[in-house]
């Protein structure tokens, strides 16, 4: 069994913003009985980390508390097997979440965990590398969810607020694959970034119905808020039923919301195949050492990035 006896880990010992994080050395965490050890080599970042770090009230909801790791997303290769595991060996390279814990040289995950509790595990396809894996977890989860709720296809024509974020770009790109048009809003200077992935652009802001219908007489017949509630409610101005709207950013009466802890068993693993075979890709906004992390969560918490943010160890 490896001995690495240290380690680094980004915590926060007060709650806050990106100021407050800092590397740290700590113990390295062994594997036990039911768990892996991984050798992180990438830890993509998500809203939901700054966010339920911002404040003691917000963290304790998670049940997080001081002091605190950070990062939720990961890739890396397993270091360690404990007893009892099955499916996965020193060397295999994997990728995950385990809550606000991932941007550290080691995560230890409970191969029968979940995001929330103990972490999870899924193996890494040749042919998909560490920074785009350690992508993949709570934005390609929320995608595969939302679009489970309003289930687009060939016909359909799908609004997509925020379509150049984190989750927009899975989920645009998972909705054209399903066959369906998909409009999708970002600033104008996301226009190019969006038209990559297979969005029509329209900017988001006042007159957004407008802007949508010229784009499609024919009308919208479904679509996700991935960014406020703006979009769905410029969906219902254009006709959509509430049962083919979701959101994930916020609660709408009579929408039903998507989350990732809700994503169909295998999605992420779907999600990995399509990479490897070239049918989807994840657009990787910026990478940053570890020692940048503050740097990387600043651009991150900005809410202007096209695809995800990426930590490297
Ligand atoms: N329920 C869940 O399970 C779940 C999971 C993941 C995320 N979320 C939440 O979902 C939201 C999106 O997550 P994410 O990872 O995609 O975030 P993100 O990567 O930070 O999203 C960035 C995108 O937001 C767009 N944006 C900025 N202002 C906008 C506006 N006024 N209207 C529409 N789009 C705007 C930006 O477009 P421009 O650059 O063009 O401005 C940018 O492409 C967050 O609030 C997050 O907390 C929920």
């Amino acid at each position: 069994m490896h001995q690495t006896t240290t380690s680094r880990a980004v915590q926060f010992e007060s709650f806050g913003g990106p100021e407050m994080l800092i590397l740290r050395e700590v113990p390295a965490p062994q594997a036990g009985p039911g768990q892996i050890r991984v050798r992180v080599t990438a830890a993509g970042l998500n809203p939901m980390d700054w966010f339920m770090t911002s404040d003691a009230a917000t963290a304790a909801r998670f049940g997080l508390s001081l002091p605190c790791g950070f990062g939720t997303d990961y890739a890396g290769v397993v270091d360690q097997a404990g007893a009892g595991v099955t499916g996965f060996a020193p060397g295999d390279r994997v990728f995950g979440g385990a809550l606000s814990r991932t941007v550290a040289d080691h995560v230890v995950i409970d191969v029968a965990g979940t995001i929330a509790v103990g972490g999870d595990a899924h193996h890494t396809p040749d042919g998909v590398d560490d920074r785009t894996a350690a992508g993949l977890a709570i934005a390609g989860s929320t995608a595969s969810a939302a679009l489970a709720v309003v289930a687009p296809g060939p016909g359909d024509t799908l609004l997509v607020g925020g379509a150049g974020g984190g989750v927009g770009v899975f989920a645009v790109q998972l909705a054209r694959l399903a066959g369906a048009r998909v409009l999708g809003t970002g600033s104008a200077a996301s226009a190019a970034a969006l038209r990559a992935l297979g969005a029509e652009p329209v900017t988001y802001g006042d007159g957004l119905a407008g802007r949508v219908r010229a784009l499609a007489p024919g009308g919208v017949t479904a679509a996700m808020d991935l960014h406020g509630t703006e979009t769905a409610q410029a969906a219902r101005e254009l006709g959509v039923p509430d049962g083919r709207i979701t959101t994930i950013a916020t609660q709408i009466a009579g929408i039903t919301p998507a989350n990732g802890a809700n994503a169909a068993p295998g999605a992420l693993e779907e999600i990995a195949r399509l990479i490897a075979a070239g049918r989807l890709r994840v657009p990787i906004a910026a990478s940053f050492p570890v020692e940048r992390i503050r740097d990387a969560v600043e651009l991150q918490a900005g809410r202007h990035v096209h695809g995800k943010v990426v930590i490297d160890l």
